[in-house]
This record gives C-alpha cells, structure tokens and sequence, in this order.
C-alpha cells in the first residue's frame, strides 16, 4: 500500500476560502471587522517571519491587523501594560503574544493577562479548561488544524484507536482532549505516549491513526506502525542546511518507509504546518463573533 498523501497546503486554502467569505459578510451585514494585534518582544528572526505571516494571512482575508514590535528589553510590566490596553480595545478581537519573549518576562504572567474572550492561540487557563469540559470557545491552533486536516480527509476518527506521541501543552495534551470529546469528528479512544511510556511501539502497532508530536525525527518508523495507518507527523526538526544555506526540515516519522504502510500521511512540509495560521485566523473571526453575541 503507498499512502494517500494529505495536503495540509491545499485544506488551509479551501478553510481560507470559507473565512474570506465569511469575513466579508461579517463586514456587510454586521458592520464587523475582525481584528488580530500581534505582540512581538525583541528581534528573534523566526518570531519576525512568524508574525508577518499572521499579519499576511489577516490581510489575504480581509481582517484587520495591528503589529505591536517593542524592544527586547521591555520590562514585564511595559508588556502586561501593552496586552491590557489590547485587552480594552473594541477594534482588537484576538491577540497573541508571539512565544518565546525573552528570558526576564515570565511568559505564564503575560499568558494569564490575556482576556478569555480574546485568547485566540487557545493557552490561556480558561481556554484549556472549556477545551476539556467539551466547551471550548479557542481551540489551539496546531491541534484544532490536526482534527480539520483528518476531518476534511474523510478519515473516520470515531471509534478509532489514536495514539498521540508527545504531551505538551500546545500540541498533545490538547489535540489528545479534543479527539476524546464525544463529538462528531472526534469520539476516539485516545492514548497519549511520552517518554516515560514503556513500550511506545505496543501501543503504535495497534493504531489506527497515529499523532506524531515529539519533536525528534524518527520517532515514528515502518517497524512501529502496521498496514492501513493514518499518520500525521507534526514534527518540524532541522537535521542540516542545503549548499545554498537553506534548512532541511524533517517530520517526527520515517515518511519515506512508512507510507509504503500507511492509507494516508501528512508531509512535512506541507502537512500540519500551513494549517497552524489558518486556525488562528479561524478563532480570531470566531473571537470577533463573541464579541458581538453571533456565536
Ligand atoms: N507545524 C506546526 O505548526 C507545529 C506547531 C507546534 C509544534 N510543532 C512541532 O511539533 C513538535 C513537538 O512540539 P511541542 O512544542 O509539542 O514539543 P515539546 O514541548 O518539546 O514536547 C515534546 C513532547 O514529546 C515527548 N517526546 C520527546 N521525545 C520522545 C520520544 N522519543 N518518545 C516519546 N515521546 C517523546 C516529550 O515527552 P516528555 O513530556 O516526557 O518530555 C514531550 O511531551 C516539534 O518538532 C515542533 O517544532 C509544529
């Protein structure tokens, strides 16, 4: 069997489509812009390219988009200062404070400052906790795109047996809670691997669909997984650099090996990635409809 390639590129375009669309009746009918403010504390060159893209994508849409840049030696409070004023401002719907800052701010103080109703990267206390529930208002971003990227595949995630490899707070712990609602798109038996797991390939061997989020290539090889899989490699790891200086980015799988296995698997690049953005804009569009009483 070679896998059904899934193609996180073109699944981001086709929700984009869908929220273009629905941006602009919200301008038409309601008078409503969404609005994203982005908080990017120093210089770091990835955050850099990570926030223009946000301001890209709102742009591509329609949204409104504010980029705050402030120096790298802000103080914590300069930045708690910073996030209540977007708190306060009624054109600002979401707001996300771009991760890492640097190392004298306490990056769970400047999360817990974030209002709920404008947490759109889905870390605040209060979005994980109505995740849990089954209520969430914000699903993280990475997490909400891996359910859409198996839901808009056709893949049937009920009553299946998911083994999600990795539990932080961004990736596995959510995307393990959502899978585990019982909901449509979701409904699955859920186990959740880490390394403190005994023996990770027992549980991958009897998987029918596989969450790869570990953050090291080859977590995932031919031998760990059996025919008819589905997998989704949520790793992005750097293992060289090409002549002409660009990175090489593997997944966390064997891609090559296993799809030979797998009935479908996401690349990398081109799986989970294009996704993350696309999530984001999603919960800033649903961010702005709270504020107004439409969702
Ligand atoms: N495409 C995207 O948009 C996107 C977004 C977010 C993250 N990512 C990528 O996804 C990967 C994971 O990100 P993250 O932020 O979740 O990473 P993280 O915070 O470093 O967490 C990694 C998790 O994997 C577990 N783990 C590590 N090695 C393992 C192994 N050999 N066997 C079993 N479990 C193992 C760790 O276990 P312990 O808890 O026991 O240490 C930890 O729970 C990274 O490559 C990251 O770049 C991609």
């Amino acid at each position: 069997m070679t896998a059904k390639i899934i193609n996180g590129t073109e699944i981001a375009r086709q929700i984009r489509e869908e929220l273009k669309q629905e941006v602009a009746e919200l301008k038409s009918r309601y008078s409503l812009t969404p609005g994203l403010a982005t908080v990017l504390v120093g210089d770091d060159p990835a955050s850099k390219v990570y926030v223009g893209a946000k301001e890209k994508a709102c742009s591509e849409l329609g949204m409104y988009s504010e980029r705050h840049d402030i120096p790298g030696n802000s103080t914590e409070e300069e930045v708690l200062a910073l996030v209540e004023k977007l708190n306060q401002d009624p054109k600002i719907h979401g707001i996300l404070v771009q991760m890492p800052l640097p190392k004298h701010i306490n990056e769970t103080r400047i999360l817990y400052a974030i209002n709920p109703k404008k947490d759109v990267d889905g870390f605040h206390p209060v979005s994980l906790g109505k995740l849990m529930i089954g209520e969430p208002d914000f699903i993280p971003c990475t997490p909400h795109g891996i359910q859409q990227l198996l839901i808009r595949s056709g893949v049937k995630v009920e009553g299946a047996e998911v083994v999600v490899i990795g539990r932080s707070n961004i990736v596995g712990k959510p995307i393990a809670n959502i899978l585990l609602q019982k909901k449509p798109g979701a409904n699955a038996t859920v186990t959740l691997c880490h390394t403190g797991t005994r023996d990770i390939k027992s549980h991958t061997l009897r998987a029918d669909i596989i969450i790869a989020a570990a953050g090291k290539p080859n977590t995932v090889t031919a031998d760990m997984v059996r025919e008819g899989v589905v997998v989704i490699d949520v790793g992005v790891n750097e293992i060289g650099k090409t002549a002409d200086g660009k990175r090489i980015l593997v997944g966390d799988v064997d891609f090559e090996k296993v799809k030979e296995k797998a009935s479908a698997i996401t690349p990398v690049p081109g799986g989970v990635g294009p996704m993350t953005i696309t999530m984001l804009m999603l919960n800033t569009v649903k961010a702005a409809k709270i504020s107004r009483g439409l969702s």
